[in-house]
């Protein structure tokens, strides 16, 4: 009897091909999971096992080894809208795997296809309601909206229990996204300081030098709100702004980052929607189109901790560098104010994208015979140090999914809550702005709000 099944929906997409295998085949390869494992590739392809290695073998990573599937991949073919086709795969599936097997489902497939496969796993019992062992696992954006979201939820749990489900935000598997609780928790020069008498300002911060490339059908539909703020960026600040959890187990974690999500409040008067000049002629985005490629803003976090302080929030495409960051700003020392000397503030960065790591600038004095200050940096690359050696986020997921851990899927209030707050910025109008590059943007928020980014 297998003691793992895998079975991933959209196995012929990009994800499947450039993350969840090449993730499986590392984590086969390193022991961390069983080799008591069969992963069913599900596709509506009328493929052979031997054609989607092929497939495989040709869209892969130029790191991965299909080989090392070779003897635990299956292809097979299902229509997504036959639940006959479900059933006949879960008397595939109940031949080779008893009640202590853990079953994990992947919905690698757009949002839209959700309610379909979801629905056809409950009612044909693939996934048995409770079976704590038989989990299902969803790709972001969970929804487009609250309501859409709470559709989607309303229909999951009438089949599976939330503990069975399984929102996958790619982000927080990523190492640094999962330090930065360590960072503020466990250094006493940081806990110490960690409100609004000591930050001044924060800025969670992620650049894209791509264009949408050729995800426009699915891009166009959603924007860098839905597809970057709603997720990730309120993610990082929740995990910035949140209280010490009464322990560092998944649910008191969650209990602290849903207090956050209630009190962000965003300032109506600073925001700036953006859209690159050439996105209406990308293909598959509609040619009047006002999807929003660039998102810029502030807000607050109305909770004793940092009432007061400035969150700012920007990603976008086509922007100057490829960069994702969360800075820390602190105030000045009052000593510092009453010096006649360039310096500048204290300054934190977690950074997570391209190369993660932590820094801190200091005011340092140059080493020379006159008063003068330098800004200098002490910078800790845990890219460099690990390299060859780095955990890729799906790797951490798929297998903290296999182990039941949740600590890095979002939970349904988490989902819930940060809709709402997206629903209330999307009710308030905002003029798309056409830019020309980071260098626009950054005059025009200058110019509008007189704020520096
Ligand atoms: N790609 C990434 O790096 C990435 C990162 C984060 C999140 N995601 C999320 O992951 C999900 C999948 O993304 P992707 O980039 O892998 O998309 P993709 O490359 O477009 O792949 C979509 C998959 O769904 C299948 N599919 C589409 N319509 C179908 C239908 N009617 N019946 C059965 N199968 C159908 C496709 O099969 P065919 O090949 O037969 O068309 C393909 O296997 C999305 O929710 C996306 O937001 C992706």
């Amino acid at each position: 009897m297998k003691k793992l099944m895998v079975t991933i929906f959209g196995s012929t997409g990009d994800l499947s091909m450039r993350k969840l295998l090449p993730a499986l085949s590392r984590l086969i390869v390193e022991d961390q999971i069983t080799k008591e494992i069969e992963i069913i590739a599900v596709g509506r392809r009328a493929f052979s096992n031997d054609d989607y290695r092929d497939y495989v073998q040709k869209n892969k990573n130029s790191d991965f080894d299909i080989n090392t599937l070779k003897d635990v991949l299956t292809y097979y073919e299902l229509n997504i809208d036959e639940l006959s086709d479900y059933k006949k795969l879960k008397d595939y599936i109940d031949q080779k795997t008893n009640e202590d097997t853990v079953k994990l489902f992947y919905l690698a497939v757009a949002p839209e296809l959700f309610p379909t496969i979801s629905k056809n796993l409950g009612e044909s019992h693939l996934v048995k309601k409770d079976h704590f062992n038989d989990r299902i696992i969803f790709e972001k954006p969970f929804g487009h909206s609250l309501d859409s979201a709470n559709e989607i939820k309303k229909l999951l749990w009438q089949s599976f229990s939330e503990k069975q489900i399984y929102r996958i935000d790619h982000y927080l598997g990523k190492a640094m996204i999962q330090n930065i609780i360590m960072v503020r928790f466990a250094n006493r020069i940081f806990e110490e300081i960690w409100h609004n008498r000591s930050i001044k300002k924060v800025q969670i911060i992620v650049k894209e030098t791509d264009s949408i490339l050729s995800r426009g059908a699915y891009y166009d539909k959603s924007g860098a709100l839905i597809d970057m703020v709603q997720s990730h960026l309120l993610q990082m600040l929740s995990l910035v702004a949140m209280e010490v959890p009464l322990s560092y187990q998944s649910e008191d974690l969650k209990n602290e980052k849903v207090k956050v999500l209630d009190q962000i409040r965003f300032d109506q008067n600073v925001k700036l929607f953006g859209q690159y000049k050439g996105y209406l002629e990308e293909k598959d985005v509609h040619n009047q189109s006002k999807t929003e490629t660039f998102v810029f803003l502030k807000a607050y976090v109305d909770t004793p901790r940092f009432k007061g302080v400035p969150f700012y929030l920007m990603t976008g495409k086509k922007l100057d560098v490829k960069a994702s960051y969360i800075m820390i700003e602190f105030e000045e020392t009052n000593e510092q104010r009453k010096w006649n000397l360039p310096l500048s503030t204290n300054k934190l960065y977690i950074k997570i994208d391209p190369l993660d790591g932590v820094s801190l600038v200091l005011n340092s004095k140059v080493p020379n015979l006159k008063d003068e200050v330098e800004q200098v940096e002490l910078d800790f690359c845990s890219a460099c140090r690990d390299v060859g050696n780095r955990v890729e986020a799906y790797q951490k997921l798929l297998l903290d999914s296999i182990e039941g851990h949740k600590t890095l899927f979002a939970r349904w209030d988490e989902i819930e809550k940060s809709w709402t707050k997206i629903d209330e910025l999307k009710k308030t109008n905002s003029n798309l702005y056409v830019y020309e590059d980071y260098e626009d943007l950054k005059n025009k928020i200058k110019r509008e709000f007189n704020e520096e980014i």
